[in-house]
C-alpha cells in the first residue's frame, strides 16, 4: 500500500454525500482497500480514506471524505465541503425515496461547492435487481437535466466502483 508522503504531483478532495444506508461508506472501502461489508455500521462524524490514482503521467492523491446519510450524525456542513473539487451524489435503486432525495443533496452540494465542482451521481446496490425501484433511465435523465455524469455500481459485487471514482477524478485536473 501506498504511504501518505510518498511522492504526489497534486492532492485533491472529493465528498460522499447521499441518504443514510445507500452504501457511501462501502464504496469508499471498496475503492481504497478493496473490502465490503454487509454487517456495516452507520457514520458518525466524518471519516476519510487516500487512494492514488495515476492520470496523464501523474500522481494524483485524492483524499475521499465520508459522512452520515442521518442528520444527527452529520459532520458541520461547511467545513465537510470545504475544498471539495469532486462529489459521488449517490442514492440506492431500491428505495425510491434515497432518490428523490438527490434534489435535496444536490442543492446542498451547489450551495456549499465551487460551480467547477466535478459530480457523478451513483445508483448503487444494482447487484439487486429483484427489489429495484429506480430505473436505470430515471437516473441516467435526472443526470442529463442537472448535467452530472452517471453510473449505476455495487459495492458488494465490485461492479463499476472504479469507474465511479475514477470518472470523476479524472475530470478533475
Ligand atoms: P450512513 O453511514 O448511515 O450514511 O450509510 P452509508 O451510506 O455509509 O451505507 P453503508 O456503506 O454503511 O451501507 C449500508 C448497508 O448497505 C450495509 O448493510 C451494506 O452492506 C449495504 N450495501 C452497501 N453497498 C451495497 C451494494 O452494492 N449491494 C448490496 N446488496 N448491499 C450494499
Ligand atoms: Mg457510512
Amino acid at each position: 500500500e501506498e504511504t501518505y508522503d510518498e511522492e504526489c504531483d497534486y492532492l485533491f478532495k472529493a465528498v460522499l454525500i447521499g441518504d443514510s444506508a445507500v452504501g457511501k461508506s462501502n464504496l469508499l472501502s471498496r475503492f481504497t482497500r478493496d473490502e465490503f461489508r454487509l454487517d456495516s455500521k452507520p457514520t458518525i462524524g466524518v471519516d476519510f480514506a487516500y487512494r492514488n490514482v495515476r492520470v496523464c503521467g501523474k500522481t494524483i492523491k485524492a483524499q475521499i471524505w465520508d459522512t452520515a446519510g442521518q442528520e444527527r450524525f452529520r459532520a458541520i456542513t461547511s467545513s465537510y465541503y470545504r475544498g471539495a473539487l469532486g462529489a459521488l451524489l449517490i442514492y440506492d435503486i431500491t428505495r425510491r425515496q434515497t432518490f428523490q432525495n438527490i434534489k435535496k443533496w444536490l442543492s446542498e452540494l451547489r450551495g456549499f461547492s465551487s460551480p467547477d465542482t466535478v459530480v457523478v451521481l451513483v445508483g448503487n446496490k444494482s447487484d439487486l435487481q429483484q427489489s429495484r425501484e429506480v430505473d436505470e433511465e430515471e437516473g441516467k435523465s435526472l443526470a442529463e437535466l442537472e448535467g452530472l455524469y452517471f453510473l449505476e455500481t455495487s459495492a458488494l459485487q465490485n461492479q463499476n466502483v472504479e469507474e465511479a471514482f475514477l470518472s470523476m477524478i479524472e475530470r478533475i485536473h
